[in-house]
């Protein structure tokens, strides 16, 4: 068999790479392309478990019918329906007339939205209900908003495996590896598997906290996403990732400095922060222009860093609009628990201060707007070489006293 590996004696991964796309939802750069993940059981019963996007779909009923050698395929659980992965189903219904679709309530209606001839061919199901293959039982678990409203993970008893619909996905194609002790994950994915959540799933915190707690009552052998790589062991460290992203936690003591600079005037500045954070002791840090980073990328590293420094020239008496996006999307992800400091630059009405003050303040939750504000006028100069120091100060304090209620807080929980 061709692009198709086994998980256990009878699940098949059956999904594929697309490394032509550019724009993942047609916004998200994905350079290292992206999965489309899918499984089979060949049981008594035989049934897939999600399908693939348009462009990958020749490919995958080419995997179905390899594994399937001649039997007919008889249901097709569908977890989730963005097109990312429901967009194959009129193909499969075409294909295999016998073939009944199992999903929830809302996914058949979107099913029917998106125009699909799915007829009287579904089996409506709900939190809870179960239903046997042969050897195997499958019981269905609702996840509403992880990533869409209509949203189930599907769970084997026998192989204790859970479907996790966009949940532990990632960006990066598998490119024939499938299980996450085959990469160095966190050297070569974590990077992506953020920026994925994070972009994708990370307005929707509290949802994946409710995921989470159903999850931990459940024993799991295989974790299997649909993007990314197939979990079988060191669950506690992919867990632990998705613990922090949901709760609005920074995974590390650490800055992202990223600077809007129209002449260099503004980057030199945000340098001179850096070097002073890394002088001191703070070197995991990351130095990002705003007009040349993509936003997802900003957003990512905003989740994984306890501290923001922001370094902006004031444009139309504003912030300058690259900048005003990154923060924009920082608000409509529900980015919060973060230090924040500023830095402005104005050759005569130095304006981004006030604005990003108010804008954290009043429009965002739980943003500490740290008050070592440096303001230059139009380049920096020795003249402001204690206020720079102040704000790296301030940047320390900030990682103290959160070491020191994190150490309360646990001193409280051991009592
Ligand atoms: Fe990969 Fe929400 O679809």
């Amino acid at each position: 068999m061709f692009n198709v590996r086994k998980i256990t004696d009878d699940y098949y991964y059956i999904g594929g790479n697309d490394h032509r796309l550019a724009l993942f939802e047609n916004i998200f750069p994905i350079p290292d392309g992206v999965s489309y993940n899918s499984y089979l059981l060949k049981d008594e019963k035989t049934v897939v478990f999600d399908t693939v996007d348009w462009s990958i779909a020749r490919e995958f009923l080419n995997n179905i019918e390899q594994v399937l050698e001649g039997r007919d395929l008889d249901y097709l659980v569908i977890n989730h329906m963005e097109p990312d992965h429901g967009a194959s189903i009129e193909l499969l219904l075409d294909k295999y007339p016998n073939l009944k679709v199992i999903s929830t309530e809302k996914s058949i209606m979107i099913m029917r939205q998106f125009g699909f001839k799915v007829d009287d061919r579904t089996i409506q199901v709900e939190e809870g209900d179960s239903m046997n293959f042969g050897k195997h039982d499958i019981t269905f678990v609702t996840a509403p908003m992880v990533h869409w409203p209509e949203v189930m993970m599907s769970y084997d008893i026998q192989d204790k495996i859970l479907f996790a619909a966009d949940a532990f996905g990632s960006f990066k194609a598998n490119d024939g590896r499938l299980f996450n002790d085959e990469v160095d994950f966190d050297r070569d994915w974590l990077d992506e598997a953020r920026r994925y959540y994070t972009n994708i799933v990370g307005k929707y915190g509290t949802f994946v906290q409710a995921v989470l707690k159903k999850a931990q009552t459940l024993e799991i052998n295989y974790i299997c996403p649909l993007h990314g790589l197939v979990w079988r062991n060191n669950f506690g460290y992919i867990i632990d990732k998705y613990d922090k992203w949901s709760r609005y936690e920074p995974e590390k003591e650490g800055a992202l400095i990223v600077y809007a600079s129209m002449y260099g005037n503004t980057e030199y500045a945000a340098q001179a922060i850096a070097t002073k954070l890394c002088e001191r002791g703070l070197t995991d840090i990351s130095v990002r222009d705003v007009s040349n980073t993509d936003v997802s990328t900003l957003i990512a590293e905003t989740f994984k860093y306890s501290n923001l420094i922001i370094a902006s020239v004031t444009y139309n008496l504003h912030v300058y609009p690259k900048m005003k996006d990154f923060v924009n999307d920082m608000k409509a992800l529900n980015v919060r628990n973060r230090t924040v400091s500023i830095l402005e630059n104005g050759s005569w009405a130095p304006k981004v201060a006030d604005r990003l003050e108010d804008f954290f303040d009043n429009e965002m939750q739980l943003m500490d707007v740290r008050p070592e504000t440096v303001t230059i006028t139009s380049s920096l100069n020795y003249s402001k070489e204690e206020e720079i120091d102040s704000l790296v100060d301030g940047v320390f304090d900030s990682i103290k006293r959160t070491r020191e209620d994190k150490e309360k807080t646990r001193q409280q929980k051991s009592k």
